[in-house]
């Protein structure tokens, strides 16, 4: 049995860091083993200009603990207005590494996300002119089609009649949840990434469901059956270079997760690397976990990959981690998977 990984320092490739008292509190947990990471822009009001990304990458940047090796990659959210020039100034100087569409209404903070496509053209064709990747919340909004079919119908809809519209667009399909989104990844082309967070691949919509609502497994997009999560362990375990790991950690107070109206996110920043490493050992796949988290990212994001190591030991008494970070925002719950883990990180 292998009881010993060593990779290169892996990044996360889907993050939200916040601000504030809730940023200073959670910004360590994902510097502790993340080199870099894809800095999501929903904050309210949202990072839209190349001046409100570098204030905000200065903000993370005066939060992280003394010697952190950790550098965050930033991303404008994509509103009806955002400005082509502004977009394209903001990769040449290297500040932004990808542009975020939300479609309107889809998750929290996306009210000012896009509705009508052909108003967002101009900053496509740009981006697809200087190879600046978009990330997409990839969910369709319509009040009638049902949450649990939204990522299909945005693939049907949305994502292939724009991909076919400009083929040149770089696109990451984020914290993909079904096997229709697995298997329009693996045919997508060198254009086409797809993320994988953790928790879809340890939890169902059981998890949520069954024997009482269990808020703190409620992201979005929710969680699906269980053949959707078998297939999405099939493809992050596969090695297959379109697949890689953006964790969606996505913290929220415990109040606002255990509330009538529950806010969406899973807070996995603390214990990702452990569990990811549970689940390459599962699928007999620990070879390739330094793919997933480690190397296909920065190969689709045209990135060196880290020259930092992780080490990872898997020993038999199980990992212990916190039940909650202690922010000066409140406390925040981490992911619970429900079963013992024996992998930890090397300090
Ligand atoms: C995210 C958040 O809280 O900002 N929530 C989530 O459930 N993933 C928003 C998002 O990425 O959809
Ligand atoms: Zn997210």
């Amino acid at each position: 049995m292998i009881q010993h990984l060593d990779i290169p320092r892996p990044d996360d490739w889907h993050l939200h860091l916040r601000d504030g008292a809730m940023l200073q509190g959670i910004l360590p947990e994902t510097a502790r083993d993340f080199a870099r990471a894809i800095i999501m822009p929903n904050l309210v009001p949202p990072v839209v200009t190349a001046e409100q990304a570098a204030a905000y990458r200065d903000r993370i940047l005066a939060a992280l603990p003394e010697g952190a090796d950790f550098q965050p990659l930033m991303t404008l959210y994509l509103t009806e207005d955002t400005d082509p020039a502004d977009v394209a100034a903001a990769a040449a100087s290297g500040l932004v590494k990808a542009v975020k569409l939300y479609p309107a209404g889809a998750t929290t903070n996306s009210h000012s996300g896009v509705r009508n496509f052909d108003r967002v053209m101009p900053v496509l064709e740009k981006m697809a002119e200087i190879g600046l990747p978009l990330c997409t919340h990839g969910e369709v909004t319509t009040a009638e089609v049902d949450i649990f079919d939204r990522e299909a119908v945005f693939i049907d809809t949305i994502l292939d009649p724009l991909r076919r519209r400009l083929p040149g667009l770089r696109v990451v399909m984020e914290h993909i949840t079904t096997e229709e989104g697995v298997a329009y990844a693996a045919e997508g082309g060198d254009n086409l990434g797809a993320t994988i967070t953790t928790h879809h691949l340890i939890i169902n919509r059981n998890h949520i469901l069954v024997g009482g609502i269990k808020p703190h497994y409620y992201c979005l997009p929710v969680a699906k059956r269980e053949k959707h999560r078998l297939a999405l362990r099939r493809a992050a375990t596969s090695g297959n270079p379109r697949y890689f790991l953006g964790t969606d950690s996505a913290p929220h107070i415990d109040a606002l997760k255990e509330h009538a109206c529950g806010c969406a996110g899973c807070f996995t920043a603390t214990n990702t690397m452990p569990l990811l490493a549970h689940i390459f050992e599962e699928e007999g796949a620990l070879d390739r976990l330094s793919a997933f988290a480690s190397e296909n990212g920065p190969a689709f994001y045209r990135l060196p990959v880290n020259q930092a190591r992780m080490q990872l030991v898997r020993q038999d008494a199980p990992t212990t981690f916190p039940e909650k970070i202690e922010t000066g925002a409140g406390p925040v719950t981490v992911f619970n998977p429900g079963f013992p883990i024996h992998w930890s990180v090397k300090r």
